[in-house]
C-alpha cells in the first residue's frame, strides 16, 4: 500500500471487471475509499470483496450509465457515504457488433454502443462536475480507446464513440479547469480483460496478429493502465488536463 490518494474518495464505473476492477484496486492500494459501480452485481461485489480483504474502505453501486437517475443516485451514494467525491474513472463501456462494415451494421447496436459508451460518459461527466464545482477541485479520467485516436475497420460504432469520448474529454477540461476540476482520458491498446477475451474468440492466431499490431509485440495488462488512472488520479498530475494519454505498447506511433 501507497498513500498517493489517502483521503480521497473514486468512483470507477464498469468496476465489475478487466480494466474498471484492475484500478478500482489501484486506487484503493494508494488509500482512495472506493465507490464501484457497475451493472453487474456479482462482479462489482467481486472487486469490492478483493478491496475490503486487503483493509481497503470500498462499496457497491449498481447502476446502469445509461439511466440518468442511476447516475444520479451511484454520486448521491457515494457522497452520502464517504462525503465527498475526489476522482472519478468513467470505464463502463461495451465493444458492440464487431467484424461488420457500415452498410451492415444494425441500428439497435449504433445505438447501444453509443448510449454506453458516450452519452454514459457524458452523464457521469454532468452529475459528476455538479458535484466537484462546489468543492473546486477534482480528477476525472474517461476510459477511451486507440480507437478513440485512430479509425479502424469494422467497428464503427465503437470508433465513434471513443472519438467523442476524446472530445468530450476536451471540452470538459476546457469548460472546468477555472474551477480546479482537471479532465483527461486513457487511451489503451489491446489489454488482456473478457472485452479482449471476447474479441479474441480463444483464437491463437487473431492473438499473435493483434499483438504484432502494437511495436511492444504484445497486449496490454488492466494493471498497466491502471498505474496512469492512478497517477491521473493524483496530485502528482495536477498540471495535466484535456490529454488523450495513450497506454498501447507504441500502437498510434505508426
Ligand atoms: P469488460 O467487459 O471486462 O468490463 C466492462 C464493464 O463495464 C463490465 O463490468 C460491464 O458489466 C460494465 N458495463 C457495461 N455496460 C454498462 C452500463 N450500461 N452501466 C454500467 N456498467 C456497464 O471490459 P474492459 O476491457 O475492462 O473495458 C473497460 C473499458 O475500457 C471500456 O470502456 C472499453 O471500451 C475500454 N477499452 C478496453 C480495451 C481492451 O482491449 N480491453 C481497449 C481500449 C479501451
Amino acid at each position: 500500500m501507497s498513500d498517493r490518494l489517502q483521503g480521497k474518495v473514486a468512483l470507477v464505473t464498469g468496476g465489475g471487471s478487466g480494466i474498471g476492477r484492475t484500478s478500482a484496486i489501484a486506487l484503493a492500494n494508494e488509500g482512495a475509499r472506493v465507490v464501484v459501480a457497475d451493472i453487474n452485481t456479482g462482479g462489482g461485489q467481486a472487486t469490492v470483496d478483493a478491496i475490503t480483504e486487503c483493509d481497503g474502505d470500498a462499496f457497491f453501486v449498481k447502476a446502469d450509465m445509461t439511466i440518468s437517475a442511476d447516475v444520479q443516485a451511484m454520486i448521491d451514494a457515494t457522497v452520502e457515504a464517504y462525503g465527498q467525491l475526489d476522482c472519478a474513472l468513467n470505464n463502463a463501456g461495451i465493444e458492440g457488433a464487431v467484424g461488420v462494415p457500415i452498410a451492415d451494421a444494425e441500428e439497435d447496436d449504433w445505438d447501444r454502443v453509443i448510449d454506453i459508451n458516450l452519452k454514459g460518459v457524458w452523464l457521469c461527466l454532468k452529475h459528476e462536475i455538479a458535484h466537484m464545482q462546489k468543492h473546486g477541485r477534482g480528477s476525472i479520467v474517461n476510459t477511451a480507446s486507440v480507437a478513440g485516436l485512430v479509425g479502424g475497420t469494422f467497428g464503427a460504432a465503437y470508433h465513434a464513440s471513443k472519438h467523442g469520448v476524446v472530445g468530450l474529454t476536451k471540452s470538459a477540461a476546457l469548460e472546468y479547469g477555472s474551477s480546479g476540476i482537471r479532465v483527461n482520458a486513457v487511451c489503451p491498446g489491446v489489454i488482456r480483460t473478457e472485452m479482449a477475451d471476447r474479441l479474441l474468440g480463444g483464437d491463437d492466431t487473431r492473438e499473435a496478429r493483434i499483438a504484432a499490431q502494437h511495436p511492444l509485440g504484445r497486449l496490454g495488462t488492466p494493471e498497466e493502465v491502471a498505474e496512469m488512472v492512478v497517477w491521473l488520479c493524483s496530485d502528482s498530475a495536477s498540471f495535466v488536463t484535456g490529454a488523450a494519454l495513450s497506454v498501447d505498447g507504441g500502437y498510434v506511433a505508426q
